[in-house]
């Protein structure tokens, strides 16, 4: 399973990107707006600064929701960088703006998915990767991974080449259980990245060594 980051925060990408561990980022309209950054320019900026941060998929989101608009902001979105993947929403123009920039070589990432019967119409389009949103599906008293292994299982007998993109992620344990299901990838905040490294036994043992190699330092 490969790891994306779910931030627009240039510190976190790179603290993540030195780790050696992350295989790429996603963003979003709130992400960004979440770091301040104002104006389509220092947006557009941004983007550039993301890609040139890590090595692999960066995904930018459209804020257009009728398919010629979609088509003109996803096309522009596509040229700021060769690793920018553009991220539409699951709507009906969404999914036909998908299939036109699957036929025109643009990659996207499929945003907004909640149901199996989305990801179905997601993976017809082409789309390079679908995001169930974990955290949010579990909010509403569902069960987000649930999802994912239902995803996962359909594509599988399908053979539609659509990876899951396991969005919304609220802890590690959600990284281990997307892990489980069968993503293709996991976009989660640092916070859940570095819970992964948490145990309070290599705690204890790493104290333990570290003292008795001073007994022959
Ligand atoms: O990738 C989608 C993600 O950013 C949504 O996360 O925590 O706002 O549900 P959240």
């Amino acid at each position: 399973m490969k790891f994306f980051i779910d931030t627009a925060n240039l510190g976190q990408i790179k603290e993540a990107h030195e780790m050696g561990i992350l295989d790429g980022v996603t963003t979003n309209p709130s992400l960004m707006a979440k770091e301040g950054i104002k104006g389509k320019k220092a947006v557009e900026q941004h983007y550039i600064d993301i890609c040139n941060i890590v090595d692999g998929d960066v995904s930018a989101e459209v804020i257009s929701t009728d398919f010629d608009s979609i088509i003109k902001e996803g096309k522009h979105l596509s040229k700021l960088h060769e690793k920018i993947v553009v991220k539409v929403p699951m709507i009906k123009d969404g999914v036909k703006a998908m299939k036109w920039f699957t036929d025109h070589g643009i990659a996207t990432n499929c945003t907004l998915v909640f149901s199996a019967g989305q990801a179905i119409l997601a993976a017809k389009a082409g789309a390079k990767y679908v995001s169930p949103f974990i955290g949010r599906i579990d909010d509403s008293g569902w069960n987000g991974v649930e999802l994912v292994q239902q995803i996962s299982q359909i594509y599988s007998i399908q053979g539609y080449k659509t990876q899951i993109l396991a969005a919304s992620i609220r802890s590690s344990l959600h990284i281990i259980q997307c892990a489980e299901a069968g993503a293709d990838v996991c976009t989660c905040p640092l916070d859940s990245i570095m819970g992964l490294l948490k145990h309070p036994l290599t705690d204890i043992g790493l104290a333990k060594f570290l003292e008795d190699a001073k007994k022959f330092a």
